[in-house]
C-alpha cells in the first residue's frame, strides 16, 4: 500500500497530489479563527465531567456529490440524537467530485463519537473536528493542539477508512473505470475493507479465474527478475511465502494466512483497506505494526499496469520484507516518528518511506540490489533502477526528504543504504530533528503508544529497561560460567 508502480510512463502526476494531506491543518486553523471556533474552551468544559455531558462541537466532513448524499448523512445526525445548530458547506479542495460540509453541533462525547464512526462507514471522510475530539477518540487533535493519533491498536479502526482515493469509485482514467462488473467487484473489496474491525480475521476472498490468470502474469514476470535483482531478505523469505501462504502462479494467497506468518516472523500483522490514505493514516498503522493491504486486484485489460496499489503490489513488493524483523523495525520507526507531528514533518518523513520501502536500493556483496516494493512489484522499474541508466545516491534522509516523488515515471534517482540498520539508525537520527514536545514508545504488550511526556512514565520506562538489562546481564553471566572466561 502507498505507493503505487506500473510498467512504463503514461501518465504524469506527482504523488504530492495523490497524497495530499487535505490541508487538515488549515481547516483547524479556520475553524479556530471563524465563528466555527467560538464554542472551542466552553467545549472543553462542558465536557470534562462525562460521557454524558452535552457540549458543543465542530465538525467538518466531505461527501461525494452525489443528489440525496447530504440528506443522508445528516440523517444520522437525527438518528444519534446530535443536535444541529449551524450548518456550511462548501466545495472541496482536494477532489472536484467531493464537497465539504461544515457542521456546528450540540451532542455529548458518547454520541458523537458514536455519529463519527456511522458517517465513516457511510463514506463520509472526517476532515476536521474542534472541541474536545480527543474525548471521544475519533477527533484529529488531543494533546493541546497535537493532531490526533492513535492510542491503542483498535484505534485504527477509526483512521483506516479514511480513504483519499479510489476506494469504492474509480476515477475516468482508471482502467476499470468503463467495466460495471469490475466496478462492482471493486465495491464488494471496498466493503469488506470499510466494515474491517480490528481483531477479527481478514475475509477470505474466492478470486475469480480473471484475476488469477492477471496475478499470475504479473508473478511469472517478476519471478524470473527476483534472483538477480532483489535482495537477499527478500529472496530468503519468499520461498517461505510459497511454503506457508500459498505463494504460486495459479493462486493468489489470502491476507489472512499472510497476517498469520509476518505475525509470527516479524510481529507485523495486515489490515485491509479499501485505498489510498493519507501518508499521516498509512504511517500510524506501521508505528503498531500494522501494515495496511488492499486486497483487489488491477483490471486485467493491462496486467503489469495499475495506477493504484494492488494486492500484487502489497503481496509481492511488501510483504517478504516486511517478514524480516530489522526491516520491520525499520518500517515501524518511521511509523512513531510520525505520530502527532506536523504537517510538515509527516510529508518529510512519508518521502523518506517512499524512497526507502517503496523504492530503496542496497548495495550487497558488492552489487546493487532491490528492496523497495514500488521496484519489487514492477518489471520494468525493476530492471530500470539497477541499470546504469538509474541516477543513485547514498540514503540520507535529509536530502532524501526534499526529494519529488514520482508516481506515474521512474523516480528521477533512487536511494541506496548498505543495511536496514543503517537505514534505521539515519531515520533515528533524522527523527530526533522533528519538532515534538514528547516522545513515543510502543508497548507491544497492550499493543498501545505510551506518551514519554512526564518522568512518572520516563521512570516506569527505565524500571522495564532495568528488567531487561538484568536478564542482559544473566545471559552474559551463564554464558561466562558454561565457557569458563
Ligand atoms: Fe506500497
Amino acid at each position: 500500500m502507498y505507493s503505487n508502480k506500473y510498467d512504463g510512463p503514461k501518465r504524469g502526476r506527482s504523488f504530492d497530489s495523490v497524497n495530499t494531506n487535505f490541508g487538515e491543518k488549515q481547516l483547524h486553523n479556520e475553524l479556530n479563527k471563524s465563528a466555527y471556533g467560538r464554542q472551542k474552551e466552553d467545549n472543553k468544559e462542558s465536557w470534562a465531567n462525562g460521557s454524558g455531558e452535552r457540549g458543543r462541537a465542530a465538525v467538518v466532513f466531505s461527501l461525494k456529490n452525489d443528489i440525496g448524499g447530504l440528506v443522508k448523512a445528516l440523517k444520522l445526525f437525527q438518528e444519534k440524537h446530535v443536535n444541529l445548530m449551524h450548518i456550511e458547506s462548501r466545495k472541496s479542495k482536494r477532489r472536484n467530485s467531493e464537497f465539504e460540509i461544515y457542521v456546528d453541533c450540540d451532542s455529548n462525547r458518547e454520541q458523537l463519537g458514536e455519529l463519527m464512526q456511522l458517517l465513516r462507514s457511510h463514506a463520509c471522510n472526517i476532515v476536521s473536528m474542534s472541541g474536545p475530539a480527543s474525548h471521544c477518540d475519533v477527533g484529529p487533535q488531543d494533546l493541546d493542539g497535537v493532531p490526533w493519533f492513535p492510542k491503542k491498536i483498535s484505534d485504527l479502526d477509526h483512521s483506516s477508512n479514511k480513504v483519499l482515493m479510489y476506494g469504492a469509485d474509480l476515477d475516468a482514467d482508471h482502467p476499470g473505470f468503463k467495466d460495471n462488473v469490475y466496478r462492482k467487484r471493486r465495491k464488494h473489496f471496498a466493503d469488506i475493507a470499510l466494515n474491517y474491525k480490528h481483531g477479527e480475521p481478514i475475509p477470505r476472498i474466492e478470486y475469480t479465474e480473471e484475476e488469477v490468470r492477471t496475478w499470475a502474469t504479473v508473478f511469472r514476470e517478476l519471478t524470473k527478475l527476483y534472483p538477480t535483482h532483489a535482495c537477499r531478505e527478500y529472496l530468503k523469505n519468499l520461498p517461505l511465502l510459497t511454503k506457508h501462504c500459498g505463494y504460486r502462479d495459479d493462486n493468489i494467497p489470502q491476507l489472512e494466512d499472510v497476517s498469520r506468518f509476518l505475525k509470527e516472523r516479524s510481529g507485523f500483522t495486515i489490515r485491509p483497506v479499501a485505498g489510498y490514505l493519507s501518508p499521516r493514516d498509512f504511517l500510524a498503522g506501521l508505528a503498531f505494526r500494522v501494515f495496511h493491504c488492499t486486497q483487489y486486484v488491477r483490471h486485467s485489460s493491462d496486467p503489469l499496469y495499475t495506477p493504484e496499489p494492488d494486492t500484487c503490489h502489497e503481496l509481492l513488493g511488501h510483504v517478504p520484507l516486511l517478514a524480516e524483523p530489522s526491516f520491520a523495525q525499520f518500517s515501524q520507526e518511521i511509523g512513531l516518528a510520525s505520530l502527532g507531528a506536523s504537517d510538515e514533518a509527516v510529508q518529510k518523513l512519508a518521502t523518506c518511506y517512499f524512497f526507502t520501502v517503496e523504492f530503496g536500493l542496497c548495495k550487497q556483496d558488492g552489487q546493487l540490489r532491490a528492496y523497495g516494493a514500488g521496484l519489487l512489484s514492477s518489471i520494468s522499474e525493476l530492471k530500470h533502477a539497477l541499470s546504469e541508466n538509474a541516477k543513485v545516491k547514498g540514503f540520507d534522509p535529509k536530502v532524501t526528504c526534499k526529494q519529488e516523488c514520482l508516481i506515474t515515471t521512474f523516480q528521477d534517482i533512487y536511494f541506496v543504504s548498505e543495511s536496514f540498520e543503517e537505514a534505521k539508525e539515519k531515520m533515528r537520527e533524522f527523527a530526533k530533528t522533528i519538532k515534538r514536545n514528547f516522545t513515543v514508545r510502543y508497548n507491544p504488550y497492550t499493543q498501545s503508544i505510551e506518551v514519554l511526556k512526564d518522568t512518572r512514565m520516563i521512570a516506569e520506562m527505565v524500571k522495564e529497561l532495568r528488567a531487561e538489562l538484568d536478564t542482559v546481564s544473566d545471559a552474559l553471566h551463564r554464558l561466562n560460567k558454561h565457557y569458563g572466561v
